[in-house]
């Protein structure tokens, strides 16, 4: 293999996360940065989320160079987040990667975040092996890929509204849970009984492999104008919500294994961080004989190991950037087909 050491840096959201990528030697550092400030809004704040970035990346590049004990010119190419996501986000973590890439004279590479997410389990030491399904579960995406190859993405369905990240969120913040919502709800559910009440696993009774979260929301909406506010309700409704969303997905999951007859099971993104989630996929592997690659825990949400790990295989094929800064807030994978 041809050494290559990568600096990637992802800033599409209210992450800032950095990290150096070795094709030789594996990850050697990896800094994940969670921007507090939105916390007060309950939400994340576009333009809040671009200051932060820009506040706090080159000191966080300085930082994990240190780590992985490298220095500038150790470095032989740099990955940065170029879409989908915030715009001014995106567009900080594009710009300062162009200017080191133009001042240190090496190659850059826009990556599409969710190429970064899908090839996250291949930072463990037990990789994925092609082809395999995929089920990215995050924030702003719920989708099942067919995936045949880096760079062969085939989506088998998704969602049709919010993604079920977003539907952790939004339920948490309903619930006045804190932020982030969906990690607070996780731990909320820990203590709640999920059979207290009954939620909907939304289009689970007719075939296809789309999903849709906005109905459940609107389900625990109503509950919640109906019983007291107390913690017990709370954390009861918690734990109903999170095994709807559970059940929902490992349906979901199961009916994609047996429609492509696929043994090899993927699942990344920030919400495949939940324990309840963790748990269920690893009881359906040990008996349907599937597997299971997992990221660890920190590299499930939003990190920079992703970018430059998928970077640093599109710079290993002999792909780059032209000497502009890329940045799409909407971006379909499908669009990276080919592109190796
Ligand atoms: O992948 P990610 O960091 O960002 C996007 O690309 O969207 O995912 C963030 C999402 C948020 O909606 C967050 O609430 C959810 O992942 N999440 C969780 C957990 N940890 C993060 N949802 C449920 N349980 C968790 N433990
Ligand atoms: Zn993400």
């Amino acid at each position: 293999m041809k050494k290559l050491t990568v600096l990637g840096i992802e800033t599409s959201c209210d992450d800032t996360g950095v990290a150096v990528y070795d094709a030789e030697r594996g990850l050697l550092a990896h800094i994940r940065q969670t921007q507090l400030i939105h916390a007060q809004y309950g939400g994340t704040v576009p333009e809040l989320a671009s200051r932060d970035h820009i506040t706090h990346l080159l000191p966080l590049i300085d930082s994990v160079l240190n780590k992985a004990n490298c220095q500038a010119v150790d470095i032989d190419g740099l990955a940065y987040t170029a879409g989908p996501g915030l715009m001014g986000a995106l567009l900080v973590g594009a710009a300062v990667t162009h200017s080191l890439a133009f001042a240190w004279q090496r190659p850059c590479i826009g990556v599409h975040h969710l190429e970064g997410h899908l090839m996250a389990p291949f930072l463990l030491q037990d990789k994925p092996s092609y082809p395999f399904l995929a089920l990215l579960v995050s924030g702003g995406h719920t989708q099942l890929f067919h995936v045949r190859n880096f760079g062969d993405y085939e989506c088998l369905g998704e969602s049709l509204d919010d993604a079920a990240g977003e539907a952790f969120d939004k339920v948490a913040k309903m619930l006045d849970l804190g932020y982030p919502g969906g990690p607070e709800l996780a731990k909320a559910a820990q203590n709640g009984d999920p059979h207290a009440f009954q939620f909907p696993r939304p289009m689970c009774n007719r075939p296809g492999l789309d999903f849709s979260f906005s109905g459940l929301k609107t389900a625990v909406r109503t509950c919640w104008a109906r019983e007291t506010h107390n913690d017990t309700n709370k954390n009861n409704i918690a734990a109903a919500f999170q095994q709807a969303v559970v059940d929902t997905l490992m349906i979901k999951i199961q009916r994609a294994l047996l429609q492509t007859g696929l043994k090899n099971l993927v699942v990344t993104g920030g919400v495949s961080a939940n324990w309840y989630l963790r748990e269920r996929l690893s009881t359906m592997v040990s008996t349907d004989h599937i597997n299971l690659c997992i990221p660890d825990l920190e590299l499930c949400t939003d990190n920079g190991a992703m970018i430059a790990y998928a970077g640093c295989q599109r710079l290993l094929a002999g792909a780059h950037d032209p000497p502009h800064i890329r940045a799409k807030a909407r971006w379909a994978l499908a669009e990276c087909k080919g592109n190796l």
